[in-house]
Parts: structure tokens; sequence; C-alpha cells
């Protein structure tokens, strides 16, 4: 297929994928990852999404951020998933839609309907912000937006970093966007013999948890709550958006606020490579729980730092000479996989564990959106080559199997939701 086909049809995907609703008398326009799976606006698929747009209608991409930014709260939390439709919202007791809002009864029908989730999501905003403003040149709707940029920013240093060391942390396995990654199996107590019924448990009285014991009080729930992660991905993506933060004050003449950020991105960077390097695997791991235990799952997580441009040398070279091109971890025939390959929870389609019937997400398989920022990373860190090279076989996958949720990182067969919007980023290597 050309290249030219794969832009239509991306084109076409988001095109048939747009809502709109009207909230509070506006009208918001915005992108569904895909409709019979998610039905909402997610937080870092719409930064996706804008991206993509950005090829195709300047306006709908700076939409997709206008109505992220129209549910912001006064002091700068941005949610996870954003309920427009709220006909389309379910409340049976195990359905996630009520459980990660606030509102104990909310299940309840006489309720009213959340309109938001409490969760965040990597936080991606500014990436978003800065290729929208890279191909306008127009620096109104940065002017417009930036304040609340700064607010979200702000609002994660503060409320996401109880002990003050620079690492956000994360309160559910779904704030980090890789949601059943094996990462998280030993703060769920989920072991190599949890069948599918109780490993779905245990997820789901996590949130049931967060929802009856702490109200989805954020507060309480970074203190206090039994998930507590500093993750590697999260705080990775937030070191590289910082950054990117700072050179959006600089683009409108503000000197001393890209100083400002650009120290914030530096202390974070400094923090994981001091905290969640590992010298003697050369890689990364997550800080589980408020005691901080190192993790030792090798996953997607682990490679994610390569996104960050000052990342030093010694630490680039070692992730992607030992891991990222390892034929025994990362290298596949269809690169990168959610978890090296030689893992024992490793599953090329998604099982957990690996010998129930049940497809969970990120536990091996390939996804759009991560190989994106591994591609743009390796190629700032002067890595062509590779780059090229994974570039190639991820618009193979797309070309051969569609726009597909994740895809086996052997055989390149696509998986779960149909038409999902942010594989469109195939669009923009
Ligand atoms: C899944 C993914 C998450 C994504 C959401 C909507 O939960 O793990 O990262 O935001 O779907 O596409």
């Amino acid at each position: 297929m050309a290249v030219s086909d794969l832009r239509e049809q991306a084109h076409q995907l988001l095109v048939g994928n747009t809502r709109t609703a009207v909230f509070n008398g506006t009208t918001v326009t915005f992108t569904i990852p895909s409709e019979k799976q998610y039905p909402f606006q997610w937080f870092w698929d719409s930064c996706f999404h804008a991206i993509v747009w950005t090829h195709f209608d300047i306006q709908r991409a700076q939409e997709e951020i206008l109505s992220l930014l129209s549910v912001q709260r006064p002091h700068g939390f941005l949610p996870h998933i954003i309920y427009w439709d709220r006909r389309l919202f379910q409340r049976a007791p195990w359905n996630n839609h009520w459980q990660e809002t606030r509102g104990r009864w909310s299940f309840l029908p006489q309720m009213s309907v959340p309109h938001t989730s409490e969760l965040i999501q990597p936080p991606v905003l500014a990436d978003a912000v800065w290729k929208i403003c890279a191909t306008s040149q127009d620096t109104t709707f940065l002017s417009a937006v930036l304040p609340d940029l700064d607010r979200y920013y702000h609002w994660l240093r503060i409320e996401r970093d109880p002990d003050h060391d620079g690492l956000i942390s994360i309160i559910a396995p779904y704030e980090s966007g890789i949601d059943a990654s094996p990462a998280y199996d030993a703060l769920l107590g989920i072991t190599a013999t949890t069948g599918t019924r109780a490993a779905l448990l245990r997820f789901r009285s996590l949130m049931v948890r967060n929802k009856l014991l702490f109200d989805y009080d954020q507060q309480r729930l970074v203190r206090r709550g039994s998930f507590h992660v500093e993750d590697v991905l999260v705080n990775a993506l937030f070191a590289k958006n910082l950054g990117v933060l700072a050179q959006l004050h600089e683009r409108l003449g503000d000197t001393m606020g890209a100083r400002a950020w650009n120290i914030a991105a530096l202390r974070v960077t400094n923090a994981l490579v001091q905290k969640c390097w590992n010298e003697e695997r050369g890689s990364f791991f997550n800080l589980d729980g408020r005691q901080e235990r190192k993790n030792s799952v090798l996953s997607i997580h682990s490679l994610m730092p390569l996104v960050i441009p000052w990342l030093p040398k010694e630490i680039v070279e070692r992730l992607v000479r030992n891991h990222l091109t390892n034929p025994n971890e990362f290298l596949l025939p269809f690169s990168v996989p959610s978890v090296a390959a030689n893992e024992p929870m490793f599953s090329a389609q998604s099982y957990l564990p690996a010998t129930t019937k049940r497809r969970f997400l990120w536990r091996g398989s390939t996804w759009i959106n991560t190989n994106w920022y591994l591609i743009h990373g390796l190629r700032q860190h002067g890595f062509d080559a590779l780059a090229d090279a994974l570039t190639v076989k991820t618009q193979q996958l797309v070309e051969q199997n569609g726009f597909r949720e994740y895809y086996d990182p052997f055989t390149g067969e696509g998986f779960g939701a149909e038409n999902f919007g942010w594989s469109t980023l195939v669009i923009d290597l």
C-alpha cells in the first residue's frame, strides 16, 4: 500500500471517530479512540489524535486540545476520561465507568452521572501543543492555552510527588495508560498461576477500594492508597514534556518561564537516573510502593527514557545495544513488544497470565504509540538506521493488519479495538 493511501485511511478514520457534544451550552468536538470499546474522550489518546490531525486540519487538532482543557479543574487537574455522551455511561457495579469517578453511590440509577474520571494519564499534552504550534506558526492558540498547560504541570509536580524527590506517582495501573502490564503484577498480587477471574478481581477490587474507602480523593490516595508507583514511562514522558513546555515558553519570548521549566525537566531526569536506573542490568525499573521497592520486570517502561533528549549518552547506548536490539528481549519481527520476550509473563497476544484464554492489555503485544515515541527518540539520539527499520515495520503492521489497538510482535496479527485512533500515528513517523 502506498504511503498516501495510509494517510487517506488515517484521515477517514479520524473523521469517522469524530464526535460532538453540547455541554453547559457550548459545543465541543473531539475524537473517540474507537466506536465500540471506547466511546468517550481519553486524555493521551486525544493528544495523539491532535498530533495526527495537524496533518489534515489544524482546527480539528486545536479542538481536540480545547475539549480536554474545557474540563480542567481550577487547580490544574485534567482527567483521563471525559464522559461527554452520558447516555453511554454504564452503571453496572462491575463496570469501569463508575468505579473511576467520585461519588460512592454513583452506580445507583438515581444518582447523577459523573462528567469525568478522577485519574490521570501520561502527561503528553505539551507534545501535542508543540506539534500544533510547529505546524501552524500561529501563536494565538499557544498564548491562549499556555497558562492552562502551566497549571496542569504545576498540579502534577505539587500533588503527585508526595516525597518531593522529583518523580510523580500514579495511584492506579490505568494512570500510566499501560493498564495490565506485568510490571504491576507484584503490587496487584498477580502470579503465573493466577486465573483470569482472580486477576480481574484484583483490578476491580483496587478500583472499588479507591472509591469506597477514599471516594477518589486523590490527595489521600497518593498518601495512603494501596497502589503507588513511581512509574518510569510516566516520568520519562513527564520529563520530556516539561522540556517541551520550556520550549513553548521560549517561543512566546518568556525566557524566565522557559528556564524554570527546563530546571524542572532536569530534576525529573536526575531522579529517574539516580533512583530507577539499575547499573547492573543496564535498564530502568519502576519504584513500587511508598517504600520504593525496585521492580524487576523488563518492559516498555524500561525503554521509554529514550524519549528524553538530554538522557546521558552511556545510558542511551546501553538501552539500545543491550535491550532494544536484543533478539531475546525487544528485537522481534514486529518490534517493540510491550514486555521483553524473555520475561516469564511475556505473552505475544497479551494473555493474562500466559496460560489463560483471556487477553489483557500491554502484556507483550506491540502498540503504535510507544513505537512512535521510541522512533522519534532514536532519531534524536542519532540512531537513524534503527529508527528507519522500525518505521518500516510499524508501517507494515498497519498496512497489513489495519488500524488495530495492538499487534502480535511475531506475526503482526492485529487485536483489540478496530479503527483505533492513535494507530494513525503511523503517518507521523
Ligand atoms: C486502554 C489503554 C489506554 C488507552 C485506552 C483508550 O485502556 O491501555 O492507554 O488510553 O484504552 O484507548
